[in-house]
């Protein structure tokens, strides 16, 4: 069967662990090249020597940087070095992100800014970087991993969800300006997923095992997400089988937006 994303070199971020490495992994499989981007330099380092297991046949198609994406000039650094390595990039993902939760009254200064610093300004400097080429080159896709909080609140997440709304602003906004460049600015949407993110947010209540029950619980399906089942919708959303789809934002959330509480 052909390769659902060959000739594509993509820049994704946030790839050392959780979303991003299982991104990286179906990438792979479906025969794009990549450069990898995660602010984690030991994990990072050991995610890539994963990926370059010779069962992936990866050998040519992985390059990889240690930058903080909220770092313009590391990114702009970055890109040069990704189009040095693995040519042109003609896709980006950008799915590093973190959660930055609270009470809104006693969120500090920091809060806000480190929340907009990498979820929304961390994207856009990887977007900024990568335009220009892609606008030359006729084309390309960006994909942002923004979350069931781009729509809805969790009361005591904030700012988290500021930021979440933002980046599908960001999205809808690129999508736009760029639209007639054939660039595709696309986002996805995953409910609960299992990362380290969510152990940590279970971990962060007195009892963890209720919190975890009571998120699955939320669930029709009774079940969460596993990183592999979004990096499939990832694949889908950078691949060319969606050509007229920008501006769009794909749910994958087992439903869990759309159940009504009665
Ligand atoms: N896990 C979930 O339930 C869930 C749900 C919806 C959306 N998301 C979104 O999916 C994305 C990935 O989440 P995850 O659960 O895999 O997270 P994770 O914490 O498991 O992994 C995130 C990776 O991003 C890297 N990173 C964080 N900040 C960075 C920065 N400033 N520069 C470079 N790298 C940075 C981290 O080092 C880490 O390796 C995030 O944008 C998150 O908001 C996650």
């Amino acid at each position: 069967m052909a390769e659902r994303l060959a000739g594509k070199r993509i820049f994704l971020t946030g790839a050392a662990q959780g979303i991003g490495l299982a991104i990286a992994h179906a990438c792979l499989r479906e025969g794009a090249a990549l450069f990898l981007v995660d602010r984690d330099a030991a994990l990072l380092a050991q995610s890539v020597a994963d990926l370059n297991a010779p069962d992936l046949n990866a050998p040519g198609r992985i390059g990889s940087a240690s930058a903080d994406i909220s770092d313009r000039a590391a990114i702009e650094a970055a890109m040069a070095q990704a189009s040095a390595s693995i040519g042109p990039i003609n896709a980006v993902i950008n799915n590093a992100g973190i959660n930055v939760f609270g009470a809104p009254l006693e969120s500090s200064d920091d809060d806000w800014q480190r929340a907009f610093d990498v979820n929304v300004k961390g994207a856009w400097n990887c977007c900024r970087a990568a335009l220009p080429a892609m606008i030359a080159a006729g084309g390309g896709a960006i994909l942002n991993i923004a979350s069931t909080h781009s729509f809805t609140i969790i009361p005591g997440t904030f700012p988290y969800p500021v930021a979440k709304h933002a980046l599908l602003g960001l999205t809808k906004s690129l999508a736009l300006e760029f639209a007639g460049k054939g660039v595709r600015v696309n986002a996805i949407a995953p409910g609960y997923v299992q990362t380290q993110k969510t152990l940590d947010w279970w971990n962060s209540f007195p009892d963890p095992a209720a919190a975890r029950a009571a998120t699955m619980a939320l669930h029709p399906g009774g079940r969460i997400a596993t990183p592999e089942e979004i990096a499939m919708a990832a694949v889908f959303m950078i691949s060319d089988e969606t050509p007229f789809m920008t501006a769009a934002c794909l749910m994958v959330d087992g439903g869990l937006s759309t159940l009504q509480h009665g």
